[in-house]
């Protein structure tokens, strides 16, 4: 349903004149590009401060949410700069912007807008959520300007030209858990299985993330597999009628959402009776753990001991696929300095929670682009220049 939404703007960009592509150098003259042109000229010397727009939601139920990733960026930035004339940066000083998004499609390439026609960017860090991700990378393809994200893993952000040319994807372990999936599931010959996942009932809220990171699996296994998803925010849910569905159609079912409805979801399993004969395996795929309880997954402080025990049980025919944090000291350090600025800077208290991979890939995106950028000046190119610029993030690696 929101596929065809996404689909139906760019029709709506078409006949609203927008240009279809920027890959061809063909900028259309509009206002807020003079605008924006006019502000860069006037401090646009070479060795100018660089930008960074981060955007995402603020609330903190996301687990990308402004906060947390801000201070990720800034421990990048700090570290760059304090290699002076002989880092990366050669010296230039970099400005950390930060916009809202409220994960909402208007509010999000709004607050974009306002920053580009400011000139406060030369490079955007997120979105993440798809339906800001969606039009904003589509209008940095005709700005010039790159786009990093940790996002943008389901397919439709895999045509490059012409909408997507400026976006570059972080490929954060969580993207490749399709993968690890499918490795699994044909190392143990499971042809059948069936997908069962968390998808807003709630249009306006589009498809959630659960969606697209099954829809990988759903593709490479030639779209030939049951699936069924349900609202585990509607407390009308009802786990065991699912499982009863779903049942019918596969004995492997893999399974994403949140993880007190997984827990929900074995505890109805073990009413009926399927974990203990070994008759059924579950998956469940986590985008990415953040939570202390992961050592004790079966567990709630608030739930009674009869079912905690149960859910004991039941998560022994659970096999979770989860991005994996390195489990360096390097990582530990990482780790606690971001949650140090994010306290001391942002006024944001991590707590119990982990710093997780789309934090670490906001980080890392903050390198890379450094890196493309001090490449492309060397060359002497212009920062302006995001195609370029984009280029050579492209097909770097680097630790
Ligand atoms: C920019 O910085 C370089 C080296 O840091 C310096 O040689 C050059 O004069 C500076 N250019 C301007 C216009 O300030
Ligand atoms: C590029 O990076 C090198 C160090 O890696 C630095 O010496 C040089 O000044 C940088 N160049 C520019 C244009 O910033
Ligand atoms: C990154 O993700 C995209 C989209 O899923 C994929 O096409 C690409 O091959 C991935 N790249 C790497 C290096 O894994
Ligand atoms: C997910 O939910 C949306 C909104 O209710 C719906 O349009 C879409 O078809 C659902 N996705 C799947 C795969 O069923
Ligand atoms: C789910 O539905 C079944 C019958 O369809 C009912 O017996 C069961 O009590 C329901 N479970 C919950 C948690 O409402
Ligand atoms: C960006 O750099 C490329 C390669 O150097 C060049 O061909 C292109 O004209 C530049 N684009 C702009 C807008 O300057
Ligand atoms: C990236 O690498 C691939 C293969 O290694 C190559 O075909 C492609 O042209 C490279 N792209 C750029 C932009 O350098």
């Amino acid at each position: 349903m929101r596929y065809f939404w996404l689909v139906l703007t760019s029709v709506i960009s078409f006949t609203l004149g927008l240009p279809q592509t920027a890959a061809d150098g063909q900028m259309v003259p509009n206002v807020a590009f003079y605008i924006r042109r006019k502000v860069l000229l006037e401090d646009g010397g070479p060795n100018r401060t660089i930008r960074i727009l981060v955007l995402a939601p603020e609330s903190p139920k996301y687990p990308y949410s402004l906060f947390k990733v801000l201070a990720a960026v800034e421990f990048a930035v700090q570290k760059l700069e304090a290699q002076g004339r002989n880092g990366p940066l050669g010296g230039r000083s970099v400005k950390i912007y930060e916009k809202n998004t409220h994960c909402s499609s208007t509010l999000g390439p709004l607050a974009a807008f306002d920053s580009y026609i400011t000139g406060e960017v030369d490079v955007f860090l997120g979105p993440l959520c798809p339906y800001v991700l969606g039009p904003l990378s589509r209008y940095t393809a005709v700005w010039d300007i790159p786009l990093l994200t940790a996002g943008g893993q389901n397919d439709n952000f895999d045509q490059k030209k012409p909408y997507y040319s400026l976006l570059t994807r972080m490929n954060g372990s969580y993207t490749q858990i399709g993968h690890i999936f499918l490795k699994i599931l044909r190392r143990f010959h499971w042809h059948v299985i069936a997908l069962l996942f968390h998808n807003f009932s709630d249009h306006i809220l589009g498809n959630s993330n659960c969606y697209f990171t099954l829809s990988a699996v759903y593709r490479k296994l030639n779209r030939e597999v049951y699936y069924l998803n349900f609202d585990e925010t509607d407390p009308k849910t009802n786990y065991s009628n699912i499982l009863k569905d779903v049942t019918q159609h596969a004995r492997v079912i893999v399974m994403c959402a949140s993880p007190n409805t997984v827990r929900e979801i074995l505890l109805a399993a073990e009413e009926l009776n399927m974990v203990d004969k070994g008759e059924y395996v579950f998956f469940s795929t986590e985008l990415f753990t953040s939570k202390k309880e992961n050592a004790n997954p079966w567990m709630r402080k608030g739930d009674s001991q009869t079912r905690n025990k149960r859910a004991r049980k039941a998560y022994e025919a659970l096999l979770t696929v989860t991005a994996r944090k390195p489990e360096t000291p390097e990582y530990a350090e990482f780790s606690r300095t971001v949650k140090d600025i994010a306290k001391k800077k942002f006024g944001f208290d991590y707590g119990e929670e982990e710093v997780n991979t789309y934090v670490t890939a906001f980080h890392e995106a903050v390198l890379l682009y450094v890196l493309a950028l001090n490449e492309t000046l060397e060359e002497g190119g212009h920062i302006t220049n995001g195609s370029i610029i984009t280029q050579k993030m492209w097909n770097r690696t680097f630790e």
